[in-house]
């Protein structure tokens, strides 16, 4: 089993620059199987989900090849409507392939996701959206089955600005006939880069990074060339990276306006930033100040996917600080992973409340998802002494060379395998 040895005590310093986003790649690969076209997709991060996503669309019969940071998908052989159950379960947001086939080829099956790590995660929202498209769906023995033969555009309400829904349906209406129009659509800047891409193979989808998308169905798609939008949770992560080591990390080529709700903490949190075209320079304090309270939400609300990080950032703070996590059930795992590490913290329900410590101690820790393994390997960089964190496979998802890229910025970090 792969796991990180860290110690802590080295202040980070230098340049690091941002890959591809997962959450904005992931949803595109999926789009590529919709138009029986070739997509050429730039700045693709080296990912061990990117890799799934692969190995799905492979397995559809759609012809993919990799070259370094570009992947080339040919959609037309595609001929088969099953997704493998395997690499459902491997990569939950391949749900977002539900919406991509039935556009396709009116018809996909696949088994259902089920829990994760970090909350049961139903998908009520994206099954009730392909209904009133016009999909008949079944439920049956752990598989959904999808059938539309013909999908109709209409207004969809979501009842919670869900990222996966919002990809789905949007995914779902490109070709269908008319107009559909979604309310309380997620604002995620990832979707509005999934528009983007399909805009370029010649959608019609207005209104992505707004609370209502409007997508005209067309006939077809042409093939397209696309360049992902950078990672905002890889670079908040690096951040919090400076910030925790009182280290001076210039994050580069990133998009700065992504990132305004965590900037806005981190200054809480006594670091000094300055942004400069696509870049940030994060200068950490020589004491991190608590935060009265931090609120996970939808955007342009803090990132649910950096709570983990930020929760390390103020284990150390100097008083007590409060986390209530909005997005996700269950996604306080990390805490107690800490907490063997000398934090104090009390978790009640969604709420996280963060006594400062004077210093964390390295210790045995194990990575329970992909950012709260993240949150643990920042932790380990402050911490005094050496921490262990397994689970590497967790941190592979969603980070591309994470210790290498971190060893490069000063911090004493190897893998074992
Ligand atoms: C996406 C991101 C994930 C991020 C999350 C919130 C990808 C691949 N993943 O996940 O990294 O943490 O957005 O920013 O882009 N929900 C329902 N029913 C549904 C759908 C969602 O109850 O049908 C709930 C979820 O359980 C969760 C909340 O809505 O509590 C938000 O989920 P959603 O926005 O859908 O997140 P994902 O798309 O799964």
């Amino acid at each position: 089993m792969r796991k990180i040895i860290v110690t802590g005590g080295n202040r980070l310093t230098g340049e690091i620059s941002i890959s591809g986003a997962k959450n904005a790649v992931l949803p595109i690969l999926a789009a590529t199987v919709i138009g029986a076209n070739e997509s050429t997709i730039f700045n693709v991060p080296e990912l061990r989900d990117v890799e799934v996503m692969e190995r799905i669309l492979l397995s559809l019969g759609c012809n993919v090849k990799k070259m370094d940071k570009m992947i080339w998908v040919d959609s037309k052989p595609l001929n088969n409507h099953k997704i493998p159950e395997d690499l459902v379960r491997e990569m939950r947001s391949s749900i977002i392939l539900m919406g991509a086939m039935l556009s396709r080829c009116g018809e996909v099956i696949i088994s259902y996701p089920g829990g994760c790590e970090i909350g049961p995660r139903p998908i009520d929202m994206h099954l009730k959206a392909l209904r009133e498209l016009g999909a008949e769906i079944e439920e049956s023995h752990g598989f959904i089955y999808c059938k539309a033969n013909e999908l109709k555009g209409c207004e969809i309400q979501l009842d919670y600005p869900s990222v996966g829904a919002t990809e789905n349906i949007m995914l779902a209406a490109v070709k269908a006939k008319g107009t559909t129009v979604i309310r309380n659509a997620a604002r995620e800047p990832e979707i509005i880069d999934l528009q983007s891409y399909l805009n370029k193979a010649g959608a019609k989808i207005n209104g992505a990074g707004t609370s209502v998308i409007i997508i005209d169905g067309v006939d077809k798609l042409n093939n397209v060339t696309h360049n992902t939008m950078p990672d905002r949770i890889v670079a908040g992560t690096y951040m919090i990276a400076s910030a925790i080591t009182e280290g001076e990390v210039v994050v580069k080529n990133i998009i700065i306006d992504h990132l305004q709700a965590v900037i806005a903490k981190l200054r809480e949190a006594g670091c000094l930033i300055y942004n400069d075209n696509n870049s940030l320079k994060i200068i950490g304090p020589k004491q991190i100040n608590s935060i009265e309270m931090i609120q996970t939400l939808p955007y342009p609300g803090f990132p649910t996917d950096m709570q983990a990080q930020m929760m390390a950032l103020l284990s150390i703070a100097n008083g007590t600080s409060i986390i209530s996590e909005t997005v996700f059930e269950n996604r306080f795992k990390h805490a107690e992973e800490l907490t063997r590490m000398g934090a104090n913290i009390k978790i009640f329900g969604k709420v996280a409340v963060i006594k400062g410590v004077k210093e964390l101690t390295g210790a045995k820790t194990a990575a329970k998802d992909l950012r709260g393994g993240a949150c643990l390997i920042l932790a380990g960089l402050a911490a005094r002494g050496v921490t262990e964190v397994e689970n590497m496979y967790h941190i592979e998802r969603g980070y591309e060379n994470f210790h290498v890229e971190l060893r490069e910025l000063g911090a004493d970090i190897k893998k074992i395998d």
